[in-house]
């Protein structure tokens, strides 16, 4: 209530109103999203995923849906189809029509339509401007079209669905298209062990946190052989599941700085931990409970850190003494049976000199970025810093929680290497 009173009125309550309406008129213009009935899409900055609505279900009748796809100038966009079923012999009422250019101008690359269609070759533009239309009339079967597309320099794109075993190479490399969270494949495994082969590569690189769903990106993968029983856990929003025994799994090659930053091992002082606030208060039996920053140490016993009350100014601080890269980060809730307290959602902020704070963005977002925490208060759970933090200090900034603010954590990552 008081921001929309602050909005309504002075010179700097106007500007925010117009600053925001700016945004909105963006962020259509970003998704370039027509008309009624289309599925999930992320049009990323060099890649993307389409699809229609209720994939992988029979799409409904009556869908009227126009993607506009832009890529930098000089570029040209390339589609790779994971999935075209779609009821018509002619291609008149039920169909899917790529188009070169956006508005009057452009000009029909390509119509499909069929059950079951297979497209193996990449279809490709001519220019950095494209309209991709799904029109459907009435039919009885037919799951619409799954697809995906990237700039033409990624010759070896895959789509989501794209799974290990569908690669009999022992070590490859591949462009995984931004949007594959839109997929409702299941993912088996985690780092480090592995991911079954079953799964599919892109949704697993993902939940690893080697490609950011908004982006896409390059994956090396690395086959070996499979193990008995396949861990689930949430990580980067996704979540894997248990699997059975497989011939193969696969893992992610990358440049190894996953380490952990020593807030486990004791590397990190309690000196060099510092919060908002502490939770400080007497049992009934007289006894103190302190919920010290020092106790925010993941696997380790006790007390884990708290605030005094919860809201969403408080914040718990790891000052690394000197620059790091860092690329992860593990949160568990408080561990603790008797209080089940955890963040489920949180802003990361981080700092060179301790003084000036800068919430973390994603590549290019206009927004700070919200990170999927914990959903009980005993599992460990992931996130990636795509791209990573460079920075001394950084701050953990609880959004949402269960009952109270606690948490222990875990920092990943290297030392920046000195040019
Ligand atoms: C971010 O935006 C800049 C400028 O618009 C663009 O050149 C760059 O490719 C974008 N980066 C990514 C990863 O999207
Ligand atoms: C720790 O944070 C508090 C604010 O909660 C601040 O007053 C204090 O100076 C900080 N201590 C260190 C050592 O940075
Ligand atoms: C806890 O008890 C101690 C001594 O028994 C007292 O000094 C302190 O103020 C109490 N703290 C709280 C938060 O009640
Ligand atoms: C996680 O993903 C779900 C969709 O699966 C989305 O609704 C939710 O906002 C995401 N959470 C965060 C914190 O981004």
């Amino acid at each position: 209530m008081g921001r929309a009173v602050m909005v309504g009125r002075g010179p700097t309550g106007a500007r925010v109103l117009v600053l925001s309406v700016l945004i909105v008129l963006t962020a259509e213009g970003c998704r370039g999203q027509k008309g009624d009935g289309c599925g999930p899409s992320v049009l990323g900055p060099s890649s993307g995923t389409l699809s229609s609505l209720g994939y992988p279900r029979t799409s409904p009748n009556n869908a009227v849906c126009e993607w506009e796809i832009t890529v930098p100038r000089g570029k040209r966009i390339q589609f790779r189809f994971a999935l075209l079923d779609i009821q018509d012999s002619d291609c008149q009422v039920n169909y899917i029509r790529l188009y070169d250019g956006i508005g009057p101008e452009r000009s029909e690359i390509v119509k499909y339509c069929g059950l079951g269609q297979k497209v193996d070759e990449l279809v490709e533009s001519s220019g950095n401007q494209v309209t991709v239309q799904f029109m459907s009339g009435m039919h009885r079967t037919g799951r619409g079209f799954y697809l995906s597309y990237s700039t033409t320099e990624h010759s070896d794109l895959i789509t989501c669905l794209d799974k290990g075993s569908d690669f009999p190479e022992a070590e490859f490399s591949k462009y995984c298209p931004a949007g594959c969270l839109t997929s409702t494949e299941e993912i088996s495994g985690t780092v480090p062990n592995g991911y079954r082969e079953s799964s599919p590569l892109c949704v697993a690189a993902v939940h690893a946190g080697v490609v950011s769903n908004a982006v896409g990106g390059r994956i090396h993968v690395v086959s070996s052989k499979g193990i008995p029983h396949y861990e689930g856990t949430l990580a980067n929003n996704v979540t894997s599941t248990g699997g059975t025994l497989s011939d193969s799994l696969f893992t992610f090659r990358t440049n190894g700085c996953y380490g952990t930053l020593g807030l486990e091992s004791g590397g990190v002082a309690d000196t060099q931990l510092n919060a908002s606030s502490v939770w400080d208060w007497n049992t009934t039996s007289g006894q103190r409970s302190l919920w010290r920053p020092s106790g925010a140490r993941l696997k380790k016993a006790g007390l884990p850190w708290a605030p005094s009350h919860s809201d969403r100014q408080q914040w718990l601080q790891v000052d690394l003494k000197r620059e790091k890269r860092i690329t992860g980060i593990i949160t568990t809730g408080s561990g603790l049976r008797e209080y089940q307290y955890f963040v489920s959602a949180y802003r990361v902020q981080y700092s060179k000199d301790g003084k000036e704070w800068h919430f973390y963005r994603e590549i290019n977002s206009t927004q700070d970025k919200i990170f999927q925490g914990n959903i009980n208060y005993l599992h460990e759970v992931r996130n990636n810093f795509i791209p990573p933090i460079e920075a001394r200090s950084v701050r953990i900034n609880p959004t949402l929680w269960h009952q109270r603010i606690a948490l222990k954590l875990e920092l990943l990552g290297c030392q920046v290497l000195e040019v």
